[in-house]
């Protein structure tokens, strides 16, 4: 195939960010080596000046600061952001760090075609502070989920999840850090597979291959800790 032919069947993408932007980072690097056939189309941020618009613009891709703040409501600013999304005719929308919680009608639009990645092992610990969570719960293992978005926050179906041990040792910077080197593999991982058309999401559940998953996933455990 020409590089022009093979450019032109690229899935695009726009991502959502509002912070650090380390798993846009991991697609940015999927992209530059070659291992992820994707267009990244946008990168979006609802807060100004984060550390993820930086990473985007080094990379050469458009960026937009769409700030929540600047409207009156959730569903307004939804449906702002929705018709800034699909200015970029993306075939996938991927959350990565989105801190803000969706409206039903965000949701809907993009239903089978959004991803978002959770630090936890959906469905444990759904919302925020996820990793002190695990501590104190006394798990003696915690990790990451890539899940497709419904209306249900953290509770799509989950496509695939990482596993790495808590130690005895832990707080929850130390525990953070050993599952974000793994959202660093499953993210791309995800994105590649939908690129690839190998994953869908069918009457509610993930279909990786032709095959339903389990509630749980397709599972990766951590060796390397
Ligand atoms: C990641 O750890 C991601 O799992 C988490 O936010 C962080 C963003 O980091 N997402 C959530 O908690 C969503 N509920 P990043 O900006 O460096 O990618």
């Amino acid at each position: 195939m020409s590089q022009a032919a093979s450019q032109a069947v690229k899935l695009r993408v726009v991502v959502l960010i509002s912070g650090s932007g380390s798993n846009l980072q991991a697609l940015i690097d999927g992209v530059a080596g070659g291992d992820l056939p994707i267009e990244i189309a946008a990168v979006i941020s609802n807060r100004p000046e984060v550390m993820g618009l930086t990473r985007a613009s080094k990379a050469g891709i458009p960026t937009l600061v769409l700030d929540h703040k600047n409207f009156a409501s959730r569903e307004a600013f939804d449906i702002e952001l929705m018709r800034t999304i699909d200015a970029y005719t993306p075939g996938l929308v991927v959350l990565a760090g989105f801190m803000r919680i969706l409206t039903p009608a965000f949701t809907e639009h993009y239903l089978g075609r959004m991803l978002n990645i959770h630090p936890s092992l959906l469905p444990k610990f759904q919302g925020l502070h996820t990793h002190q969570r695990a501590i104190d719960a006394g798990e003696t293992h915690h990790g990451v989920s890539v899940h497709f978005v419904t209306a249900e926050l953290d509770g799509g179906p989950v496509i695939v999840q990482a596993r790495v041990p808590v130690l005895s040792n832990d707080d929850a910077g130390l525990l953070a850090k050993r599952v974000q080197k793994q959202e660093h593999v499953i993210y791309p991982l995800a994105v590649k597979w939908f690129a690839e058309g190998k994953l869908k999401m069918t009457n509610g559940k993930t279909e990786l291959d032709g095959e339903l998953l389990a509630e749980n996933g397709y599972q990766i455990e951590a060796n390397d800790i």
